[in-house]
């Protein structure tokens, strides 16, 4: 059965983007019913629009908290009948509200190989470290900074520590990584 699916972005939306190709290209039976975006002028934005996606683009200081805010999108979720939360570059910490909404059914991806340089500017922490081999996390979503179990992991080289090609070989492993963790456990 085709599982229904949000995203939520913050960012560029590339991660987004893949998974919406491989829905289209038939590689994996899901349906993004809304994207959701702190930061109404993302990129992401026009992604979705261009998908014809809904979005919803909310300001985190038009509201009096995160439970405030959490609480309109569990919501609009439900309505939707969504199924599983995927993270794609949002930059928020999922609250209590979501969590329990959907508890077991929220996924983030992180340019690291975690449990090493979580946070912000994972790429930019692993190339001040000088590591030679980083990569890329999927994993559960928990109340911590990218702490949750971990559902897959594959290894990214650091060639001459460039940022700019490590950054674009993390993100192409990561399109196919997401695509790929998603159908697994959409199909358990
Ligand atoms: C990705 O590197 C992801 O791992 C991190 O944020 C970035 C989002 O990129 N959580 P994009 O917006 O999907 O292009």
């Amino acid at each position: 059965m085709t599982t229904k699916i949000a995203v939520f972005a913050s960012g560029s939306g590339s991660n987004f983007q893949a998974i919406q190709e491989a829905i289209l290209r038939g590689d994996l039976d899901a349906k993004v019913e809304l994207v959701v975006t702190d930061k109404p002028n993302a990129l992401v934005v026009t992604r979705a629009e261009n998908f014809d996606i809904p979005v919803h683009a909310f300001l985190a200081k038009n509201y009096e908290s995160k439970t405030a805010y959490e609480e309109e999108i569990v919501s609009l979720l439900r309505d939707k009948e969504v199924e599983w939360i995927v993270l794609a570059g949002y930059m928020r910490l999922i609250g209590d509200t979501l969590l329990l909404a959907f508890p077991n059914r929220i996924i983030n991806i992180h340019p690291s190989l975690l449990p090493s340089f979580p946070g912000k500017d994972a790429i930019g922490q692993a190339l001040d470290h000088g590591v030679k081999v980083t990569g890329v996390t999927v994993h559960f979503v928990d109340e911590g900074m990218d702490t949750g179990p971990i559902l897959a992991q594959a290894a990214v080289e650091v060639i001459n520590g460039n940022r700019e090609e490590t950054a674009s070989r993390i993100h192409a492993v990561e399109h196919e990584l997401y695509t790929k963790t998603l159908k697994q456990l959409f199909e358990q």
